[in-house]
């Protein structure tokens, strides 16, 4: 080819190819790919109407309403910081909506497309922020109070997920160095900042279908004349622990707070120590008929599609009649931290921890599950075809009892393991609804052949509690390999196998069997024995696995002379 045709070649390739064209043919940046309409609907793709994804200050929307200055959002009761109520004042949340409207807001970011920014908090929350900033008064200086709370109240190696609202859960190391889970390094899952209420300044508000509605203070629960004390050791799990999985075989709802991407920490477990909602419900006079729920009324503001409201969720009454709804007000033998609800908050044991309100102010016996957002829109179960445009909310379970899952804490993702022919592994296990670990397999294939933990190596059952578990699993072989585990639960329930059985858009529920891949070395095995002293001897490192080695497996003479003593390679007969 002439050099004016070759230079008209790549003058050709220059226009029709994007430099990064190949990354997008092999989806790996699927946040920069385009839509392939091969519909005959028009499809709008221009940007939304909201400020740039990198906007960090309060913007005014263009031609925005006039304000009414005369609304302030107050605090209307002394000694409840950071409390603002909305379930009362339906016209205060008309206000509030209209406030809103007349600012524009920067597009979540995106976390599931592209990379998770290698930070700590790895998100921040940016739009929770001014959306606070919008509403002002009361709310305006909440995100930053709650991080002071949260930097003051949990430990310093927590993986904060989320700045604000505040979603962290303890690194792998720490979860499960204990059973029972230090207050610091417990899960904390937050929709709004953190209320700060003197316990002296606190009721408790009893109403809806109840024969004698009641506000009873602090002091009146922990009476002990009125209501026995509970004391109970529950695990918390919210519904996304283990969602990062789901977000690596398919992306879903994009929204930093809703679908926070949780590793296998969202669990945790603490003694709570309380009273049974039952007691108080019966000191209350009972319900009335037609009472069938509870709903739960938490203190702090959440914001949702540019409403605002109280955290509010409900129970069964079932549940309740069980003894298996505890206030309490005291966790592993300490005061209830603010950041887990002080200075009262419901534990529902075996449910999701959505339903464990905290910072509760009043409990409501109604006719029918809540309506609030959190229980009717939000934990829903989706079959797995329903996705982003057609699913109704009432087609989604709303979801109560957490099914049998389990997580491998060690060793870590693409480790490299250098072994004696077993490799230790660490983790936890945990059924919802009551039910409990009875027994944990590994696999050190993928999934065919599966040991059993034994028995001596669990921490001990209880109802409502995880166990977490070790043993060594005998491994031969070399390379890259996947260890697994899985639970059966008491009633014989077990995880499914893969991640895509359980996938859904809402990133839910994440209960398949738990898979590390790790790359095997046997220091069983002459050879690789040799060859690790070898690394020793040339004080090289090990390190990255994939690094091409200088010294080499085998001479030229040793070559030889094993041919020497084989057949060869090729035959002529
Ligand atoms: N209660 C209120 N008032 N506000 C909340 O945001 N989050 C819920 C629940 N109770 C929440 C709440 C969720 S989703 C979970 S998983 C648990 O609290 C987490 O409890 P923890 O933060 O004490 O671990």
């Amino acid at each position: 080819m002439s050099t004016e045709a070759i230079a008209h070649r790549q003058k050709e390739a220059e226009m029709t190819q994007r430099p990064d064209e190949w990354l997008l043919e092999q989806g790996l940046e699927p946040d920069k790919l385009g839509l392939r309409n091969q519909s005959d609907i028009k499809i709008n793709l221009s940007s939304p109407q909201t400020a740039d994804a990198n906007e960090t200050e309060l913007k005014l929307r263009p031609g925005a309403e006039e304000d009414d200055p005369s609304f302030v959002v107050k605090e209307e009761r002394k000694g409840w910081h950071g409390y603002v109520e909305w379930e009362d004042y339906p016209e205060k949340k008309a206000k509030a909506h209209k406030r809103f409207q007349r600012f524009k807001f920067p597009p979540p970011p995106e976390f599931q497309l592209g990379p998770l920014p290698p930070t700590n908090p790895v998100l921040e929350g940016v739009r929770w922020k001014l959306w606070h900033k919008a509403i002002g008064g009361a709310l305006e200086n909440v995100p930053e109070e709650s991080w002071d709370i949260v930097v003051e109240e949990k430990h310093p190696g927590m993986l904060h997920l989320l700045q604000f609202p505040y979603n962290g859960e303890a690194p792998k190391g720490l979860l499960i160095k204990d059973p029972i889970t230090p207050n610091e390094l417990h899960f904390v899952r937050n929709h709004g900042g953190i209320p700060t209420i003197e316990p002296e300044a606190f009721d408790l508000r009893i109403d809806g279908l109840v024969n004698d509605p009641k506000r009873l203070t602090l002091a009146d629960l922990q009476n002990e004349a009125l209501f026995p004390r509970m004391e109970k050791l529950v695990t918390l799990q919210c519904s996304g622990t283990r969602r990062f999985e789901q977000i690596q075989e398919f992306a879903g709802e994009g929204d930093e707070m809703i679908n926070a991407p949780w590793a296998e920490g969202a669990i945790s477990t603490a003694k709570w120590v309380g009273v049974s909602l039952k007691k108080v419900i019966k000191y209350c006079g009972g319900l009335k008929d037609g009472a069938k729920h509870l709903e739960f009324y938490g203190a702090d503001s959440y914001f949702k599609g540019g409403e605002l409201m109280n955290y509010v969720v409900s129970v069964p009454w079932s549940k309740v009649k069980a003894n298996e709804v505890m206030l309490a007000w005291e966790m592993n033998g300490k005061p209830l931290p603010r950041i887990h609800g002080a200075p009262l908050r419901a534990v529902v044991m075996g449910y999701i921890g959505a339903r464990s309100v905290k910072w509760l102010y009043r409990v409501k016996a109604t006719p029918t599950p809540s309506r609030a957002p959190v229980q009717s829109r939000e934990y829903l179960y989706f079959q797995q075809q329903y996705g982003k445009h057609n699913q109704l909310p009432w087609l989604g379970i709303q979801i109560q009892e957490m099914p049998v899952s389990s997580a491998i804490m060690s060793p870590w993702q693409k480790e490299v393991v250098v072994h004696n022919g077993a490799i230790e592994v660490e983790g936890w296990a945990y059924s919802g609804g009551g039910r409990w670990p009875e027994r944990v397999e590994v696999s050190a294939d993928g999934g065919r052949v599966w040991y059993q933990v034994p028995l001596e190596n669990f921490s001990k059952k209880h109802k409502f509690t995880w166990r977490t578990w070790k043993m060594k699993v005998p491994i031969d072989h070399e390379g890259w390999t996947e260890l697994v585990c899985r639970c059966w639960d008491n009633s014989l329930n077990t995880q499914p196998m893969e991640v895509r059985q359980s996938w859904n858009w809402g990133l839910h529920i994440t209960s398949s069997c738990h898979r590390i891949k790790i790359y095997s070395v046997n220091a069983n095995r002459e050879a690789t024995r040799k060859r690790l002293q070898e690394f020793e001897d040339h004080q090289e490192s090990f390190l990255p696995i994939t690094r091409p080695t200088e010294f080499k497996t085998m001479s030229m003479q040793e070559y030889e002379k094993m041919w020497a003593t084989m057949e060869p390679r090729d035959v002529d007969d």
